[in-house]
């Protein structure tokens, strides 16, 4: 390593909360991912960072490091928009808005992720059609978004090394949820990724990394800023993560909510949320001047099947079973259902949400270590939202699960009485799934 700064006192620097320059930041980026510096001083320097905090410049700087540790694709067209969400509990929008906006003309290159810590992943999930390829290299990547308009992946190789490796070492030293942190982290990828333009999703509550409104709003303004020093449009809503998105949390019953989301008999939070996102896109690409004629649109998209439509050529062209469309018995699926019922009359006041989607993973449906494989065929089926009023004995969510999980089962539904869903008996509101918007 040349020694043109020292990693003690970089790290000395930042932990008494000085200012790091962006040739200091990049200069610990490089020889992190060259593998010149060890992982306990770059857990030590993100400590640091994740305590001390960073201001714009220093969150741009560390973005543009990360960015420059692999590859960039660079697409002329300005109808090139992606979005991307900061995770949650049944979040399966990308399904929705991206055929929404890619037949509004248009082209998305979703690159994706896997589940992480009690959120789900848009990768894990589409990974429940059969023969659904997300592992593509750079260029099929390029070519497809060219020829299909659509275009879903993993994150590949290429794209933003250092994130990776820096990511899988804040899951393990927590420091996830550090605002500088996670924009770099979204941005190098979405950078490197070609997107011209950026719709954010930034989910705030208890399912959420962003556990207050106030938090939420400070992440999309340092996003948004960043986005803007590297000229790119951008657009954030801060959205509602205090209960599931939609009613269902899992893998293939999940694909089914999108399904028929896209068919136009999804749950209202789900199908609005995706629509508002979708006509962002839609705005941002320059395909309607006005965000309202934009929505217009996205609205036409789903209404007239012309969204389901480019969700099938999606998964045509990626080498999935499109039968599922159809068929979603095709979908695995366990088939043992046991109902969380209401031990007393009163009104949903508050769920859990973070547990929802760890006792998920106790079910098999998501990973406790790295290699662990997702049992697509899991999950949770809610029957009750946020304000709605149950009575006494109503079931309230259905866990599915296999035969040989029963004793799992009573485990979670005890969980699900005792730990995560919490009545009232005053009147509560349906809370709102958009709270603000930050252009
Ligand atoms: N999603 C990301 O890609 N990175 C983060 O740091 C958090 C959410």
């Amino acid at each position: 390593m040349k020694n043109e700064f020292q990693v003690y006192s970089l790290i000395d620097k930042k932990k008494n909360g000085k200012k790091l320059t962006s040739q200091e930041i990049n200069w610990f980026i490089k020889n992190y991912t060259e593998n010149k510096i060890p992982d306990y001083q770059m857990s030590a320097m993100l400590m640091a960072m994740f305590i001390k905090g960073m201001d714009l410049s220093e969150t741009s700087a560390l973005t543009d490091a990360m960015l420059h540790s692999g590859e960039r694709l660079i697409f002329p067209e300005r109808n090139i928009i992606d979005k991307h969400s900061t995770g949650g509990i049944g979040d399966k929008a990308s399904f929705i808005l991206a055929p929404i906006a890619s037949a509004a003309g248009v082209k998305v290159p979703m690159m994706a992720g896997r589940g992480l810590g009690h959120t789900g992943g848009t990768i894990d999930k589409i990974e429940a059609i059969a023969g659904f390829q997300t592992t593509l290299s750079l260029k099929e990547f390029a070519k497809k978004l060219h020829k299909e308009k659509i275009v879903l992946i993993g994150q590949t190789p290429e794209i933003a090394p250092a994130d990776k490796l820096i990511y899988a070492l804040r899951d393990v030293t927590a420091t996830i949820d550090s605002i500088p942190l996670i924009t770099a982290s979204i941005m190098s990828k979405k950078l490197a990724e070609g997107a011209n333009g950026m719709v954010f999703d930034i989910k705030t509550g208890t399912g959420a990394f962003m556990r207050t409104t106030k938090d939420a709003r400070n992440l999309g303004k340092s996003l948004i800023t960043t986005a803007r020093r590297f000229k790119k449009k951008a657009v954030a809503l801060i959205t509602d993560m205090n209960q599931p998105l939609g009613r269902e949390v899992g893998h293939s019953n999940e694909i089914v909510e999108s399904i028929e989301t896209l068919k136009g008999r999804g749950p209202e939070d789900l199908t609005n949320l995706s629509l508002e996102l979708a006509a962002h896109m839609i705005h941002l690409a320059g395909v309607e001047t006005t965000f309202l004629k934009a929505r217009k649109k996205a609205e036409l998209m789903l209404k007239s099947g012309k969204a389901l439509e480019e969700f099938k050529k999606l998964i045509l062209s990626q080498g999935g079973d499109v039968r599922v469309v159809e068929d979603y018995t095709l979908l695995p699926m366990a088939l043992e259902k046991t109902i969380v019922r209401a031990k007393k009359s009163g009104f949903i006041e508050m769920f859990d949400n973070s547990l929802i989607g760890l006792l998920l993973i106790e079910l098999g449906g998501g990973r406790k270590s790295k290699s662990d494989i997702i049992d697509h065929g899991v999950g949770f089926s809610f029957h009750q939202k946020i304000g709605d009023f149950v009575k006494k004995g109503e079931p309230i969510v259905t866990i599915i699960h296999h035969a040989h999980q029963n004793q799992i089962a009573q485990f979670v539904k005890e969980r699900f009485l005792k730990d995560v869903i919490k009545t009232t008996t005053k009147k509560i509101k349906h809370p709102k799934i958009i709270i603000d918007k930050l252009s």
